[in-house]
């Protein structure tokens, strides 16, 4: 292992995966020297370029604790969330689309009865959400929970926000025989992502914005169907065609009408679930 050349560098460190009894991780490593070799042979980076690319990843740990993950709004804004769960849920057509999960879910959101409002700090809804969980025949899936979370008109979740009551604008609706819910609400806002570390400090040196359209958020479950984690969007937003983790398609954005039976207005949306294999 003496004399490494520019020429020999990658062979050198893939040569040494040899002995990597994990076939997996072999191919992984394998697969990653080589990309990140080529990546550092295409920009040739100076020492100092270098240093600043390790002093991200380093301040990017030091960013994260028990309620911020930094790594992961990095591989957000990277688009990298959204791939890897584009390919490990490639859909059959007429099923329903993923949307990123984001960090705001949480455990223990209340089960409400369908047609029960989320808000929790005295806000009159004036948004009614309804539709079907159906599965790829187009036949009602009964007892199909939908865990619903979004942010309030200040654009903060209820986690990030000391002045709103635990567990605002969060609850779990399930299905009836018809495969039917609904639920009142509020319209969501858009919002930042947290912005205030090193991934908003590369957004803004990138000339990005950390804006998410308004969203609902649904993790929708049913025995013998695969989980969906999704969300829906809406037409006319100004963050809708430039979401800052790239969680919008084009099947998900929805169009509020106005009520034909009281004030406000509705979002009709209809989940069709894959089986599970
Ligand atoms: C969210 O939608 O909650 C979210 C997604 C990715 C990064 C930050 C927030
Ligand atoms: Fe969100």
């Amino acid at each position: 292992m003496r004399d490494v050349t520019e020429a020999t560098a990658t062979e050198a460190v893939v040569g040494k995966l040899a002995g990597c009894e994990n076939a997996r991780l072999k191919q992984v490593m394998t697969s990653f020297v080589r990309h990140l070799h080529a990546f550092v042979r295409e920009i040739e980076p100076t020492q100092a370029e270098w240093f600043t690319a390790i002093k991200f990843l380093t301040d990017t740990g030091h960013m994260c604790d028990d309620k911020r993950q930094e790594f992961i709004l990095l591989s957000d804004t990277l688009g990298v969330s959204t791939l890897v769960e584009l390919i490990n849920n490639r859909k059959s057509p007429g099923m329903t689309e993923t949307s990123v999960l984001g960090p705001f879910w949480v455990e223990g959101a209340p089960h409400l009865p369908l047609g029960a409002s989320i808000v929790k700090d005295g806000t009159a809804a004036d948004l009614l959400v309804h539709g079907r969980v159906h599965d790829a025949e187009g036949r009602p899936i009964a007892a199909a929970v939908l865990d619903v979370w979004q942010t309030a008109p200040n654009g903060m979740y209820d986690v990030q926000d000391p002045n709103q009551p635990a567990m605002n604008l969060r609850g779990k609706f399930t299905t009836g025989s018809d495969g039917r819910f609904d639920f009142q609400t509020i319209m969501p806002t858009p919002y930042p992502i947290p912005h205030d570390g090193p991934v908003g400090a590369l957004l803004t040196a990138t000339g990005r914005h950390p804006w998410r359209p308004a969203h609902l958020h649904f993790i929708i479950s049913a025995p013998g169907y695969r989980l969906l984690t999704t969300a829906l969007y809406f037409e006319g937003d100004p963050y809708v065609d430039s979401d800052a983790v790239f969680g919008v398609k084009s099947d998900l954005v929805v169009r509020p009408s106005p009520r034909s039976d009281a004030a406000g207005s509705e979002v009709r949306y209809d989940f069709g679930l894959e089986r599970a294999e």
